[in-house]
C-alpha cells in the first residue's frame, strides 16, 4: 500500500520491513499461533461460546500483499471461520466480527460480549488486510504511569487488548534493570553503586532514558526477581501471537560510578531535567568514540537476549528531552552510530527504533542537518523511527519523511495519565491517511504511544480502528454513535446524543488550543492566576450529562455505562469547579468577603466531597485500589511502604520538591478528599484571612504552606478503600440536581 504511495521505496528499507515476516515461516509457528489464539478466544468469551469460532493461522493468507490479513466465515449454523495471517490477525478478525457482527466491545473500563444467538452468519467471506506492517503500542513512559505495579494476570488482559487490536509491535521492556545490575557489577562496580543508581519502579521510565537517576530507589532483589519473571511469561505470550516484542539496547547513559571503575572514560554530563538538581539528573553520556562504549552495550544486549531471546528490533533513546552537547553534526552522527554498531556487534539482524519525540520537543536545536546526522547514520532501514505525537507535531512532513528511513505514525494523546475529557478525533482520523500519501513516504505503520493509558477509550479504539483500516471512518457522528450502542450493548437514543456532544466538543479539539494534559485548577495548585480556558463550550458537557443520566435507567446493568457515567460527572463537577473558581476570585479581587465565604465553602466543603464520594462508587477511580496494587508487590511492610510511597509522588510532587508538580495527576477517591481539598481549603481560608485582615495574599508564602500539606499526603500511611461503595447512579444524579437547576440552567 504505501509502496504505491510513496513509489521509491528504499530496497534496503523493504528488504528490513520485510524479513521479519519471512523470518516466521514455518508451520509449527502457525499452529502455535493458531493455539495462543483459541486459548484468547477461551479467555474472552468463556469455553461454551469458544466452540463455535473454528480459528486458524495461515502464512499463505498475506502471500500476496506480505500484509497481516484475516478472513472470516461462517457463523449461524456452523462455526464462525477465522482464518488470520498470524496470531494477531486472527486476533483483530476475531474482534472484527465481535464489533461489527456481534455489536460488542472489549474495553478497559468493562467489556460488552453478550453474544447474539445464534452468531450472526457472515453473509460471504470478509476478508481485509492492514494498509502497514506494523501496529505499534507503548511509550517508554506507559511503562512506569501505567504499567509499574502491574502483576501476570493484569499483562494478561493487557496482551489480549494488543492482539484483539492487531498490535504486532511493542515494548516489552520489564525487568531490564535487572540485567542492568549484572553488567554493571560484571563491570567492576559495588552494588551499593548499582542501587545509587536505580530510580524507584514508579520513575524507571526516565531512567531508562537517561533524564533521571537515584529518584525514590534503590530496587530491591525480590522487585529484580519478579520483573525478570514477569518479562518471560509476557515474552512468550506476545510471541506466542506472533507479535514482535522490542527489547531495550544500551543509549549511552552510565552510573557515576563508571569514573571511579574507568578512571581514563570519556563522559559528559547532561544538563538537568525535568526541574530535578544534578543529585537525580543531569546523567553521565559516554562519549562515543570510547572504547568502553562498545563494551557496554554489547554486554548488556549479549546479556539480555541470552536470558530473553531476541525478535531482533531495540528500543533506545539518548537524548530525549535531553540536549546534546554539542550540535555538530559529526557529533551527532558519532553518538548515533556507535548505539547502532554496538547492537550490530551482537545482534547483526538489529534494527533501532527510536521515539522521535526529541525532534518535536527541541524543534530548535533539531535542525535539519542534526536530524539528518542521526537518521543517517544509520543504514536505511536499520532505523525504525516513531513520530511519536503525530497527530499534533508530526516530523515525518519536515523531515521529508524522516529521509527515507522508515516510521511509525503513532497517536500519542496522554500525558502522565490524567483524566480529563480530551481527544483530537477528526485530526486522528485523517492523520495516518495523510502520512501515506505523503510524496514519497516511508511510513510503514500506525501507532498507539499514550503516556498513561485507562482514560477517554474512544480515542484508543478509533485509533486501533485505524490501523486495519485504508482510508479515514466517513462518517464520525455516526460512528460515535454505533461506538456508544456497542459500549452499552443497547442503542439508547440519549446516550448516543450525549456521545455526540462530546464528540463534537471535548473530542474535536484542533491542537492551537487544547492539551491533552488535564489543567483543570482542581488538580492543580491553587493560586489567582489560573487558567479556566477551555477549548469546547461548557455546556455540551452538563448537556451530555443530563443526556446520559437520562438514558440511565435504561443503562444501569452496563459497567461501561456507569463507568462513562462518572467520567462525564467527575468532568462536568471539573467544569463546576472551574467556573466557581472564578466567582471566588472575582470576590476576592473586589474584596467582597460575603461572596469569597459563600462561594469558597461551597467549592471546598460541598462540590470537592462529593466528586470524592462519587469517585468511590466505581472500583476505576479509587486511591486504595491504586496503592493497593503498588504494595501487593512488596514482600515486606517496609517495601510495600516504599512502593507506596513511589506510587503516591508520582500522582503528587513527582520529585522531593515537588520538581513536577501534579504533572501525573489523577482524580481519585481518596486523592480528591486528602490532596486537592486540603489545598484549596488552605488557599480559600488564606483569601478569606487576607481580606479580613487587610494584608495582601502573598502566592509565595502560600505556595511554603501548601507544599507542607502536598508533603504530609506523600508520607501519609492512611489506608484507603479498594472496593467500591455507593451507587455511582443516585450520587451522579444527586451531584446534577444539586448544581445543574442552579448554575447550569440559569446562566445557558
Ligand atoms: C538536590 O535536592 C535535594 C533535595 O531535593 C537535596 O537533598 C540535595 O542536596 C540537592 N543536591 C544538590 C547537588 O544540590
Ligand atoms: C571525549 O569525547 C568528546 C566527544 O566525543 C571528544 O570531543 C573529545 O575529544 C574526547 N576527549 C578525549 C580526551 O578523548
Ligand atoms: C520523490 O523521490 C524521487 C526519487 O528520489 C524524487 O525525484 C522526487 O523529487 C521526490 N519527490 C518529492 C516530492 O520529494
Ligand atoms: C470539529 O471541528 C472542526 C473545525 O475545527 C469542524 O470542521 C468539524 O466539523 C468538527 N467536527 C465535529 C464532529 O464536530
Ligand atoms: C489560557 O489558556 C488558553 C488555552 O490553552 C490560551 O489560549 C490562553 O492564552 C491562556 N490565557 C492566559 C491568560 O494564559
Ligand atoms: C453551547 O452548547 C449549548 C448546549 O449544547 C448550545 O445550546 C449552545 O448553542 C452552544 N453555544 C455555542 C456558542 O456554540
Ligand atoms: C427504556 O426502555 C424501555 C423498554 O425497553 C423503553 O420503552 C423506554 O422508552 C426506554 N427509555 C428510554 C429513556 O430510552
Amino acid at each position: 500500500m504505501w509502496l504505491e504511495a510513496s513509489g521509491t521505496m528504499d530496497l534496503a528499507v523493504a528488504v528490513t520491513v520485510g524479513f521479519l515476516l519471512l523470518a516466521r515461516g514455518s508451520v509449527g509457528d502457525e499452529a502455535r499461533e493458531a493455539a495462543a489464539v483459541r486459548e484468547l478466544v477461551a479467555r474472552l468469551l468463556g469455553p461454551g461460546p469458544a466452540a463455535d469460532f473454528s480459528i486458524s493461522v495461515e502464512r499463505a493468507l498475506a502471500a500476496e500483499s506480505g500484509l497481516d490479513t484475516y478472513s472470516l466465515s461462517g457463523g449461524g449454523a456452523t462455526p464462525v471461520r477465522v482464518r488470520g495471517s498470524t496470531g494477531v490477525a486472527a486476533s483483530a478478525g476475531l474482534h472484527r466480527y465481535l464489533r461489527d457482527f456481534c455489536g460488542c466491545q472489549v474495553a478497559w473500563s468493562g467489556s460488552q460480549l453478550h453474544l447474539p444467538r445464534p452468531l450472526p452468519a457472515l453473509p460471504q467471506e470478509l476478508t481485509e488486510a492492514t494498509p502497514n506492517r506494523y501496529r505499534y503500542y507503548q511509550n517508554v513512559c506507559t511503562h512506569s504511569y501505567s504499567f509499574v505495579w502491574w502483576d501476570w494476570a493484569r499483562w494478561e488482559r493487557e496482551i489480549d487488548w494488543m492482539a484483539l487490536n492487531g498490535i504486532n509491535l511493542a515494548l516489552a521492556w520489564s525487568g531490564q534493570e535487572a540485567i542492568w545490575q549484572r553488567v554493571y557489577l560484571t563491570l567492576g562496580l559495588t552494588q551499593s553503586e548499582v542501587d545509587e543508581h536505580f530510580t524507584g519502579p514508579a520513575f524507571l521510565a526516565w531512567e531508562r532514558m537517561g533524564n533521571l537517576h537515584t529518584w525514590d530507589g534503590p530496587l530491591s532483589h525480590s522487585w529484580h526477581l519478579k520483573q525478570i519473571y514477569l518479562q518471560h511469561r509476557i515474552l512468550d505470550r506476545m510471541r506466542s501471537f506472533g507479535m514482535i516484542p522490542v527489547l531495550p539496547a544500551f543509549a549511552g547513559h552510565v552510573p557515576k560510578a563508571i569514573i571511579r571503575v574507568f578512571p581514563q572514560v570519556n563522559v559528559t554530563q547532561l544538563g538537568s531535567w525535568g526541574h530535578f538538581n544534578c543529585s537525580y539528573s543531569c546523567s553521565l553520556l559516554l562519549a562515543p568514540g570510547d572504547p568502553i562504549f562498545p563494551l557496554i552495550g554489547s554486554l548488556f544486549l549479549w546479556e539480555l537476549t541470552k536470558e530473553f531471546g531476541t525478535d531482533h528490533i531495540y528500543g533506545a533513546d539518548t537524548f530525549n528531552e535531553m540536549q546534546p552537547p554539542s550540535s555538530e553534526p559529526s557529533y551527532l552522527a558519532a553518538a548515533t552510530s556507535a548505539v547502532y554498531e554496538a547492537m550490530i556487534a551482537v545482534d547483526p539482524d538489529a534494527v533501532w527504533l527510536l521515539q522521535g519525540w526529541l525532534f518535536q520537543h527541541q524543534p530548535q536545536f533539531w535542525g535539519p542537518a542534526q536530524v539528518k546526522a542521526v537518521l543517517g547514520s544509520v543504514p536505511h532501514g536499520r532505523l525504525l523511527v516513531l513520530d511519536l505525537f503525530a497527530e499534533s507535531q508530526p516530523v515525518y512532513i519536515r523531515t521529508a519523511s524522516f529521509y527515507g528511513q522508515p516510521f511509525i505514525w503513532c497517536m500519542l494523546h496522554n500525558f502522565g495519565g490524567n483524566h480529563g475529557l480530551f481527544g483530537a478525533l477528526e485530526t486522528v482520523n485523517q492523520g495516518p491517511h495523510a502520512a501515506r500519501l505523503f510524496p514519497n513516504s516511508t511510513m510503514v505503520g500506525t501507532g498507539i504511544a499514550p503516556e498513561g493509558i485507562g482514560q477517554n477509550e474512544v480515542v484508543y479504539a478509533l485509533m486501533a480502528e485505524l490501523g486495519w483500516r485504508k482510508d479515514p471512518v466517513p462518517d464520525l457522528m455516526a460512528w460515535v454513535s454505533s461506538f456508544a450502542t456497542r459500549r452499552y450493548g443497547i442503542s439508547q437514543q440519549d446516550a448516543e446524543a450525549a456521545w455526540r456532544l462530546l464528540l463534537r466538543s471535548v473530542y474535536n479539539c484542533s491542537w492551537e488550543t487544547c492539551s491533552g494534559h488535564n489543567r483543570s485548577p482542581l488538580v492543580k495548585r491553587p493560586s489567582l492566576q489560573m487558567n479556566t480556558t477551555v477549548w469546547y463550550n461548557r455546556s455540551d458537557i452538563f448537556e451530555a450529562w443530563k443526556l446520559l443520566l437520562t438514558a440511565a435507567p435504561n443503562l444501569t446493568a452496563s459497567p461501561a455505562f456507569r463507568y462513562d457515567l462518572l467520567d462525564v460527572t467527575r468532568q462536568a463537577v471539573q467544569e463546576l469547579f472551574s467556573l466557581y473558581y472564578e466567582e471566588a476570585r472575582t470576590a476576592y479581587l473586589n474584596k467582597d468577603l460575603v461572596t469569597l465565604l459563600r462561594v469558597g465553602g461551597l467549592l471546598a466543603y460541598k462540590l470537592l466531597p462529593a466528586l470524592d464520594e462519587v469517585l468511590a462508587s466505581n472500583s476505576h477511580f479509587l486511591l486504595g485500589s491504586w496503592l493497593d496494587q503498588a504494595r501487593a508487590v512488596a514482600v515486606s511492610e517496609a517495601e510495600a511502604q516504599f512502593y507506596e510511597q513511589n506510587s503516591r509522588y508520582q500522582l503528587t510532587l513527582w520529585g522531593p520538591e515537588g520538581n513536577i508538580l501534579d504533572y501525573a495527576n489523577k482524580q481519585l477517591a481518596g486523592l480528591v478528599a486528602d490532596y486537592y481539598q486540603p489545598r484549596w481549603d488552605l488557599f480559600l481560608e488564606t483569601l478569606a484571612h487576607s481580606l479580613a485582615k487587610g494584608v495582601p495574599f502573598q502566592q509565595h508564602q502560600f505556595d511554603k504552606d501548601v507544599f507542607l500539606l502536598e508533603q504530609a499526603f506523600v508520607v501519609s500511611r492512611k489506608r484507603y478503600p479498594s472496593q467500591p461503595q455507593g451507587d455511582t447512579v443516585d450520587l451522579a444524579k444527586r451531584i446534577f440536581l444539586k448544581y445543574y437547576p442552579k448554575r447550569v440552567a440559569g446562566s445557558l
